[in-house]
């Protein structure tokens, strides 16, 4: 398997439908919002992106299957599985904040292969392949050389319906509100760890993500050199709901004052 190659079909098709995703926003309107479940919504702009994509993928890796968001497809491949989030950031789009992507992941067994995310707003296209680097826009990207965590700048996700962890939370936060340079809710998980992988944020600190949220992201971190932890430090973030990803050189006092609050 060519993975350089099937990147870059990947990327083609995340940008195709990052571009429907744009157009329609301009056409959508609050009668087009669905609630799956508390502060959960869905239109028809994910159903039909995720659509488009499994309808490409089924026919780039026929035996592949998917986990993808809004439930287009529930086969399962044997080994390919394909981890779609159509529309990363649908809260965003709703309300009209141009902070929204398409993440496309492919998992061999329980390996990262590729990662894609696009976002048409920026047109940045984030893509990575096991071994291969990482890259935005045909140019190599590294995580931060950020070496402490008082000179770093943050991103998170606020829980919106899972408050179980929440006093950790807080607690991480409030340590990091005095110990950071600041931190950032953009509203897109990918986007955060896209963000991490090219230097913007030097970390990223979330829980009671899906495994949509983060594995494109998570592949193009890695790829970028950076670390991707669960909250013990193990390798549990795909389907463990509990992410931590930064640079190597904050990655430990973070895990530890990720550890020492929740
Ligand atoms: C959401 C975004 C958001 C994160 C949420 C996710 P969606 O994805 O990634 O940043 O905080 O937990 O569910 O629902 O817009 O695809
Ligand atoms: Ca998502
Ligand atoms: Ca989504």
């Amino acid at each position: 398997m060519e993975l350089k190659k099937i990147t870059e079909q990947v990327c083609s098709i995340s940008k195709e439908v990052g571009i429907f995703i744009k157009k329609e926003s301009v056409k959508f309107n609050a009668s087009d919002i669905k609630i799956k479940s508390k502060n959960s919504l869905v239109t028809y702009v994910d159903k039909t992106a995720e659509k488009k994509i499994v309808d490409f993928l089924s026919k780039l890796i026929p035996e592949s299957g998917f986990i993808a968001e809004e439930g287009t497809s529930n086969k399962k491949g044997e080994i390919f599985n394909w981890v779609i989030d159509p529309l990363d950031g649908t809260t965003n789009f709703i309300h009209g904040i141009p902070a929204y992507c398409v993440s496309i992941a492919l998992l061999k067994n329980q390996d990262l292969l590729i990662g894609v995310i696009y976002d048409p707003n920026q047109d940045d296209l984030f893509y990575a392949w096991k071994n291969g680097g990482a890259y935005l826009n045909g140019k190599s990207i590294s995580v931060s050389l950020t070496a402490k965590i008082s000179d770093a700048l943050l991103a998170t996700g606020f829980p919106y319906y899972d408050y179980q962890k929440i006093e950790g939370y807080i607690d991480t936060l409030t340590w990091l509100m005095h110990n950071s340079r600041g931190i950032r809710r953009i509203g897109s998980a990918a986007i955060d760890l896209a963000y991490v992988a090219c230097g913007r944020f030097d970390g990223f600190y979330e829980y009671s993500l899906n495994p949509w949220d983060v594995a494109a992201g998570s592949l193009i971190v890695i790829e970028a050199g950076g670390s991707v932890q669960d909250f013990e430090g193990g390798e549990n973030y795909l389907f463990g709901k509990e992410i931590l990803a930064s640079n190597l050189h904050i990655k430990k006092q973070f895990l530890n004052r990720i550890k020492k609050c929740f």
